[in-house]
């Protein structure tokens, strides 16, 4: 049988200094806890349990109930409480425990399955995941007798000789479930006011369990993080994995250590990433593809050849192949641009669909529109899209053309291959392949210049 999995992310998180809670702070744009569960969903658990305390329910809106089940710590005092509070949830269930705790987000499903094998193999009653941290920080130490383990000792509580000791607690741990009765004899750490779940070692063995510590992974894989300067280092472990995974899988890297891509972003071979790009959420990138610098693409599909240039912002959008947007364009939501489309300097684009070969190359902002093929949109042009109240939607048929400074007042529409005189005022539809003009004729006013000159003069006089 699977092991059930618990996930204590109850703690106040104090050394965070900050009124979110640490297991909600993100780590590469999505919340420590997340990763932890993402990682134990991909172990195969039978069951998750997560142990959250305050703000529980800001913590089950990011988690939502699928595949969870949720226990309440309601006093914060200490990793073995916490594990008490989960024990409810576990009732009925008889068989192995792992032990996860919701700071500690990089740990991969690989390394927890080998933990889970080596458990089995030494058939341990209980089994505690190590690591050599040099230094090691505040982490518990593993102190070993004649080469086992015997107790693992808090940074706080430790002497100055086992405060030397490199191999520390990564506080993951496999457990048969009867092993969970001995919660009970664990006692007030009276320094901390806090039960201590990592007392449990020393219990089980002095009741003649079997207890092993196994040295797995690295420090990349089991930071805990406690504080904003831990929260830091993680984030560098973790951008690190990510960026050499691609570069594995063959996208190019003009800097790595710039760049920031999520966890759940998909990037396609011969794809070219420039300095300070941030690549968030479940962003899919094709081939071939180039993404120059500055540029923030979020929940975003981009097929394959497509080029963004500099300083632009893709949120929720699709581009299609061969299109190219930017420097400084902005697609907001709901935006797809068509294949070899062009969006270029200064144009926004929001829940729009623009057509295949169709370009708007300079400040424009096109709003709630449809827009055909091989349409051309001249600099300047805004859809208003907006009365104040509603919303409408532009239509603009297949090769039209829009002069400059055009503004289309929706609900309209605009023909196929009409044309839009420059510095127009749409008002009405304009049917296909007619001319479409709105501004007023032009006046000359001759000798307007000598008239006047005199009178200025004077006024400076
Ligand atoms: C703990 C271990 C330490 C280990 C380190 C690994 C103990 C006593 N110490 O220390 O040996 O090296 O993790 O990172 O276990 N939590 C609750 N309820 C509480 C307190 C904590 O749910 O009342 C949760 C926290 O949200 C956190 C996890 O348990 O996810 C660990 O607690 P934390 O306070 O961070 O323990 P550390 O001091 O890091
Ligand atoms: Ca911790």
């Amino acid at each position: 049988m699977k092991p059930t999995t618990i996930i204590l992310a109850a703690g106040a998180g104090t050394r965070m200094k900050s009124s979110v809670p640490k297991v909600l702070h993100k780590l590469m744009g999505k919340p420590l806890i997340a990763h932890v569960v993402d990682a134990a969903h991909a172990f195969g658990s039978s069951k998750c349990i997560v142990v959250l305390g305050k703000h529980t329910q800001a913590a089950k809106d990011i988690l939502g109930t699928n595949q969870i089940t949720y226990a309440l710590q309601e006093k914060q005092d200490g990793t073995a409480g916490a594990l008490r509070a989960a024990l409810p949830a576990l009732r009925g269930f008889n068989g192995d425990v792992l032990i996860l705790s919701g700071d500690t987000p990089l740990v991969t499903p690989e390394l927890l399955k080998k933990f889970l094998k080596q458990h089995k193999q030494n058939k341990k009653d209980l089994s505690v995941m190590t690591f050599n941290a040099e230094p090691p920080h505040a982490y518990g130490r593993i102190i070993r007798e004649s080469g086992k383990i015997a107790r693992i000792v808090e940074d706080k509580d430790a002497s100055p000789e086992e405060k030397q000791i490199n191999e520390v607690n990564s506080g993951i741990y496999l457990m048969k479930s009867s092993v969970l009765k001995l919660l009970r004899n664990i006692s007030l750490n009276k320094a901390k006011g806090e039960y201590y779940l990592t007392d449990i070692v020393a219990i089980a063995l002095k009741k003649g369990l079997k207890a092993g510590a196994h040295m797995l992974g690295s420090e990349t894989e089991l930071t805990g993080i406690n504080t904003r300067a831990e929260l830091q280092r993680a984030t560098l472990f973790m951008r690190y994995r990510i960026t050499a995974d691609l570069m594995q899988q063959g996208v190019t890297f003009i800097d790595a250590s710039s760049v920031f891509i999520s966890s759940e972003a998909k990037i396609g071979q011969d794809t070219i990433i420039y300095p300070n790009v941030h690549i968030e959420g479940k962003t899919i990138i094709g081939k071939g593809c180039t993404i120059y610098p500055n540029s923030r693409i979020a929940d975003s599909r981009l097929a394959d050849g497509v080029i963004i240039k500099d300083s632009t912002l893709i949120e929720s959008s699709e581009i299609k192949q061969g299109a190219a947007v930017g420097p400084f364009a902005h697609l907001r939501p709901g935006s797809v641009i068509g294949e070899s489309a062009k969006i270029g300097n200064f144009v926004e684009i929001k829940k729009s669909v623009v057509g295949k070969g169709s370009k708007a190359s300079h400040l424009t902002y096109i709003g709630d529109a449809v827009i055909g093929k091989d349409v051309n949109i001249g600099a300047g042009t805004i859809t208003c899209n907006y009365d104040g109240k509603n919303k409408f939607r532009t239509e603009i048929q297949d090769n039209v053309f829009i002069g400059s400074d055009t503004q289309l007042v929706a609900p309209v529409k605009v023909g196929r291959r009409a044309y839009v005189g420059a510095g127009s005022t749409i008002t009405h539809d304009v049917p296909a392949d007619a001319l479409a003009v709105s501004r007023t004729p032009q006046k000359n006013i001759s000798g307007w210049v000598k008239k006047r000159a005199p009178k200025t003069e004077k006024k400076g006089k």
